[in-house]
């Protein structure tokens, strides 16, 4: 992926404890289905971290994945402004957020950090606005 642009470097200890709510998260998945673990975690302008994980049903279309069940805890708590989200998956090369993730975040934030982490802990940062131009907006 290129990177247009280069979100500014978080203060290593937010990262890292982003990173470990994510991993934690993970542990939770409810993925019989696909066995496709995510976990992510996302931080409000509060300062508190809100994690959450993809969840399965047998009516497959039911399924919502990590990224919105942090949105959707961050949201259920009150908070409304987010600066960063982590994402880790239990795959060894880098998910990226699916379509549905990227809108709903955007709506909250285009200049959203995304710190995305695979399972043996490579990195790469980058800003949601990148990954979804002409986003829809009323
Ligand atoms: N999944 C996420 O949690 N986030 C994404 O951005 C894409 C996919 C989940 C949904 C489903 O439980 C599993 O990964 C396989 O698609």
């Amino acid at each position: 992926m290129k990177t247009v642009n280069k979100p500014k470097k978080l203060p290593g200890a937010v990262e890292q404890k982003l990173i470990d709510e994510a991993f934690k998260a993970l542990k939770n998945s409810h993925s019989p289905h696909s066995k496709f673990r995510v976990g992510s975690a996302i931080l409000g302008k509060s300062g508190k971290i809100y994690p959450g994980t993809n969840v399965e049903f047998d009516a497959f279309s039911l399924t919502v994945c990590a990224e919105r069940s942090a949105l959707f805890n961050a949201i259920s708590n009150g908070e409304k402004e987010f600066t960063v989200i982590a994402i880790a998956t239990s795959s060894e090369e880098f998910k990226f957020p699916c379509g549905l993730c990227r809108q709903a975040l955007v709506e909250f934030n285009p200049k959203l950090k995304v710190i995305l982490v695979s399972k043996n802990k490579q990195i790469k940062r980058f800003i949601l606005k990148d990954i979804i131009p002409n986003y829809f907006k009323l």
